[in-house]
């Protein structure tokens, strides 16, 4: 693999990464991503006393992120490998960036590598354009190809978010290409931001990724287990599961990001896929996060597992189960239980919902 590297320069010698001064968190469009409420969400833990933290359901890192930014020990963590992915490049590195040369490797086509043409061949018609599934093909197979581990996630990093931002609804819930290419008014969306190339997304993102590591000192890690599996102690865990709606709708994100999970895993992916569906989805695996009959239980059990910790929750005010009986729950395993309410709007929604936050101390 080295050998490969010193033997081949792409044509992207002239890549701008920028220099960094101050770390900075990157842009994200994940849904459920809680990017703009953590500055809020610590000015309410700033007065509390703790070490270490566990970001138990990690997503973007953005939490995670805050409080590494605070000088916590932080465990970050998420069933999701493309999310373990950013948890290991943005709160596990502490001094890890892409250099150009790296840059250039990856965009490159190289005559030594084999290339499969799997997401050509599954994906056609489906989220991106031909050339574009043939891009993807190479560039996920040379970032699979890297060594040093925060290097790869760096880039696998970079890669998702291209994904994502080059998506109608930045989500893999539907096959519809057909929305970028139809000659229609649009009422929405940017077809700008869609039909940019992959290589300029994708070098915008490492430079954020490279812009954003940063040492505090300790020695943070990121995980990759179910919550339940997890035997991690901590002095805080911050819980942001998924969401279920008031009228029983959950987010599930393996079926909203699949295509990214597949990236990180394209080796095995053809082996996950399920080819009944027309989008192509992994198959379906089942969650009580997602499930309104089961939530209530798995919140308290994961109460009873971290209950020698402080626990803070955030959840929308409007969903299954409700700040009241999320509160109650909590009751059971702690004697002083806060709640708080702030009122937020949210990338992809109209409108203005209420985010709680709940802290048992
Ligand atoms: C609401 S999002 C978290 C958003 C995150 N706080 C942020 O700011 O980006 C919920 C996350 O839980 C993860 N998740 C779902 N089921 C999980 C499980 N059983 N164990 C750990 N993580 C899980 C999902 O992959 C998703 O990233």
């Amino acid at each position: 693999m080295e050998d490969m590297r010193s033997a081949t320069h792409g044509p992207y010698h002239q890549i701008k990464l920028w220099p960094t001064t101050e770390a900075t968190f990157p842009s994200t469009r994940y849904q459920g991503s809680k990017v703009k409420l953590v500055d809020w969400i610590w000015h309410q833990l700033r007065d509390i006393q703790f070490d270490s933290a566990l970001d138990a359901f990690g997503g973007t890192g953005a939490a995670a992120y805050r409080l590494k930014l605070e000088g916590k020990r932080v465990i970050y963590n998420d069933l999701l490998r493309f999310n373990h992915q950013v948890g290991l490049a943005l709160i596990e590195n502490d001094n890890v960036q892409l250099s150009h040369d790296d840059v250039s490797w990856l965009l490159t086509r190289h005559p030594q590598i084999q290339y499969s043409t799997f997401i050509a061949d599954t994906f056609n018609d489906i989220y991106y354009m031909p050339y574009e599934n043939e891009w993807l093909d190479y560039v996920t197979t040379n970032i699979s190809l890297l060594r040093q581990p925060y290097k790869q996630a760096i880039a696998f990093f970079a890669l998702g978010q291209a994904c994502i931002i080059k998506r109608p609804y930045n989500l893999f819930h539907r096959k519809n290409l057909y929305m970028r290419t139809a000659s229609v008014e649009r009422s929405f969306g940017n077809k700008t931001t869609w039909d940019t190339p992959f290589e300029e997304w994708f070098i915008k993102f490492i430079d954020e990724a490279n812009a954003a590591f940063f040492s505090n000192g300790q020695s943070n890690v990121a995980l990759r287990k179910d919550v339940f599996e997890l035997e991690t102690e901590a002095d805080l865990v911050y819980i942001d599961t998924p969401y279920i709606s008031g009228r029983g709708v959950a987010v599930d994100y393996l079926d909203f990001y699949h295509f990214l999970e597949g990236l990180v895993r394209y080796e095995e992916w053809p082996s996950l896929v399920d080819y009944k569906r027309k989008h192509r989805p992994f198959k379906r695996i089942k969650s009580p996060w997602t499930d309104r009959g089961k939530i209530h239980e798995a919140f308290d059990r994961l109460f009873r597992q971290f209950s020698e910790s402080i626990l803070v929750v955030s959840y929308r005010h409007d969903g299954i189960p409700s700040p009241q009986e999320l509160s109650r729950l909590m009751r059971k395993y702690k004697r002083n239980v806060e709640l708080l309410v702030k009122d937020y709007r949210y990338v992809l929604s109209n409108g203005r919902k209420r985010e709680i936050l709940l802290i048992g101390t």
